[in-house]
């Protein structure tokens, strides 16, 4: 797959080439982080579109474009601060914006806003998330990570973990693990199955994390996704149907790493933050590497 001038909108684009392309230079970019930041992307513009809450992937996003020396128009609020208040329609905010900038950063709470947005952008629309369906970019700094942390990916069995139903980054990384030689072991309430495995196919599936832990190296947690639930009240009744401890850790392999793109809520107890096993915060810092490579790639760069 060739990156430039591409909206990056679905997982379903990339192959196992431009996937490892993107981590060398992702590599790359941690060096010009460490080193103080480059000026690659002077002159550039960058619109982060935000129509739902983000913490880490809207400032993620930003830093990048500004460690590589780009600018930045923001707005973390579109919902309410927008002319889509006015009901401007998504295709003509998209046409809008992409004549104020080089680039759109796009998170929406619906599946398919994004496509929308792009629909008559002229330049690369990025996914920052579309509801429960995608989140192409927290996937690849998912499989960064794994891939900075064991040197490969091919042969590694990988557990996701948790609200398997709505979580857009376990849907992603699952699609994106699929370029790869891996053994999937997906653990969730019986209500929470991926749709992936729902839809059919012979899938390793398990509600029990304590009878799996010992056979993964990688352990990809995600929270319930309470907004995504029709009932928040069935949310509520899982509440600590899965939730990673030190017992539980102790069991995992010595090799293992844990991941989870955050917000942690009670998934994962705050005392396994000292195991050098728990990779997530490391992973945000990932993150804006894999940021600044993909702008690079997609700037043509
Ligand atoms: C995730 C998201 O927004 O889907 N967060 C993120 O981008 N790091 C995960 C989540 O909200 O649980």
């Amino acid at each position: 797959m060739d990156f430039k001038g591409q909206h990056i909108l679905s997982t379903e684009q990339f192959d196992k080439d431009s996937l490892l392309a993107l981590f060398e230079v992702a590599k790359e970019m941690e060096v010009v982080m460490e080193s103080g930041g480059g000026d690659l992307l002077k002159g550039k513009v960058m619109a982060s579109v935000f129509f739902e809450p983000s913490t880490r992937t809207r400032f993620s996003f930003e830093a990048a474009m500004q460690r590589l020396g780009g600018a930045v128009i923001s707005n973390a609020d579109m919902m309410s601060t927008s002319s889509i208040k006015k009901m401007e329609t998504l295709e003509d905010t998209g046409k809008v914006l992409a004549q104020l900038a080089d680039v759109l950063v796009v998170r929406h709470p619906e599946a398919g806003a994004v496509n929308k947005i792009a629909t008559n952008s002229d330049v690369p629309v990025l996914n920052a998330g579309d509801g429960p369906a995608q989140h192409p970019t927290q996937g690849l700094l998912d499989l960064y990570t794994i891939w900075k942390e064991f040197g490969k990916i091919d042969g590694l069995t990988v557990g996701l973990i948790g609200d398997l139903k709505h979580s857009r980054v376990l849907h992603s990384e699952f699609d994106l693990l699929q370029y790869f030689d891996v053994e999937f072991v997906l653990v969730s309430p019986a209500s929470l199955r991926l749709p992936q495995a729902v839809e059919g196919g012979d899938w390793n599936e398990t509600e029990d994390i304590a009878s799996v832990i010992e056979r993964l190296d990688v352990i990809s947690f995600n929270r319930l996704q309470k907004e995504r639930f029709e009932n928040p009240e069935e949310c509520e009744a899982l509440r600590g149907s899965f939730v990673l401890t030190t017992d539980l850790m102790a069991k995992a392999k010595e090799k293992s790493i844990v991941l989870n793109p955050l917000p942690r809520i009670d998934e994962i107890d705050v005392a396994v933050d000292a195991d050098p096993r728990a990779k997530y915060f490391e992973q945000v810092k990932n993150g804006v590497a894999v940021r600044m490579a993909l702008l690079k790639l997609v700037f043509g760069l």
